[in-house]
């Protein structure tokens, strides 16, 4: 089926949805120490109605759906989402992304559901560090429920490392080191400046220009396309001589890459958002519990895609006041 082009011509056919702004960790650019206010539990999205927005969505050829938070595995009973959700007619990738804590527990439970793979978020590699940066997480904890992915088959495992000057730049190459051993595809992600992070991003910007610098430190990279097989994303990838895995760099702050846009946000309070970046929401939730069917949710979700600007301009608005990553939706 075709899907949807916005009014720029992107075809739209990726709906990320966040489950929960709760999360266990506490990252330093992410939350402040005692955490952000949270939505109210009768506020936050029921599966059934999540459901129905993804079916809605389906319906106007939305194809990949990627379950995020806050950490999508605190919240109750995230397996039967996942196996409802990968019911959908029309729906042919299933992702989720997580810190990775409690995949130990889950991953064959969300595979056996219907998962495909999951994204794991990984600043750090040094265990005091990873206390320090996460507020008391547990970095084994992480590399065993990486494992566990693996194991289930939730693969190809993708880590995400934002690179934040003063906490992890000098880890950079240690980082990308691991992708010569292990089948794993490291993405490194410019810090944005968003919520929480206004405060780091100033100082604690570094380009990807410098982060590839640092990676190259280990030996030439040599593109890799799209690898590992096709994401969604932004993401540019590279392979170190040898390696099993690949590079990837997320360049949200220093390339213009918006022209390649294929996305909508849900948040777990059930508003659309057409831009992470931007303030602009669509109101399912108000709609759903006003008894809204599919095909008015997919009109909402069409006025969401016509919403989308040609670009976050970064440079030139202020970061959404107020609503963090762990909030919107990573
Ligand atoms: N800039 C870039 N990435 C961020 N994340 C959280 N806040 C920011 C930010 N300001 C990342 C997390 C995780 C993903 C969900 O979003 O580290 O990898
Ligand atoms: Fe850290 Fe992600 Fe939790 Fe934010 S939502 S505190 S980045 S694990």
């Amino acid at each position: 089926m075709g899907c949807i082009n916005d009014a720029y011509n992107r075809p739209i056919n990726y709906l990320r949805v966040s489950v929960t702004d709760r999360c266990n960790f506490r990252c330093l650019y992410c939350m402040p120490p005692g955490g952000v206010q949270l939505i109210p539990h009768e506020d936050v999205l029921r599966y059934e109605e999540i459901e129905l927005i993804v079916r809605a969505a389906a319906s106007l050829g939305l194809s990949k759906v990627r379950l995020t938070g806050g950490e999508p595995l605190v919240r109750l009973g995230i397996a039967n989402l996942v196996h409802d959700i990968a019911k959908v007619p029309g729906i042919d990738d299933l992702a989720l992304t997580t810190n990775g804590v409690l995949l130990t527990a889950k991953a064959r439970d969300l595979a056996r559901a219907g998962l495909r793979r999951v994204n794991v978020s990984l600043d750090t590699l040094r265990p005091e560090r990873f206390y320090r940066v996460t507020r008391g997480g547990e970095l084994a904890k992480v590399l065993a429920g990486i494992e566990a992915a693996r194991a289930a088959g939730l693969t190809p495992v993708k880590i995400n490392t934002v690179v934040v000057r003063g906490l992890n730049d000098d880890e950079v190459a240690d980082i990308a080191r691991t992708t010569i051993e292990r089948d794993w595809h490291v993405r490194f992600i410019e810090l944005m400046p968003l919520g929480r992070s206004s405060d780091w991003a100033h100082d604690g910007y570094v380009s990807t220009e410098e982060i590839k610098a640092r990676v190259e430190t280990l030996g030439p990279l040599t593109p890799a396309g799209g690898a590992p097989p096709a994401g969604n994303g932004p993401a540019r990838y590279y392979r170190l001589p040898g390696a099993t895995g690949t590079v990837g760099f997320i360049s949200p702050v220093s390339e213009h890459f918006c022209f390649q846009c294929n996305r909508l946000r849900l948040t777990a309070d059930g508003k659309l958002r057409p831009c992470l970046l931007r303030a602009d929401e669509v109101d399912l939730r108000a709609a759903l519990r006003d008894g809204a069917g599919v095909a008015e949710v997919a009109e909402l979700i069409a006025r969401a895609v016509r919403l989308k600007p040609e670009g976050h301009g970064l440079a030139k608005h202020e970061p959404p006041a107020g609503r963090t990553m762990s909030q919107i939706g990573g």
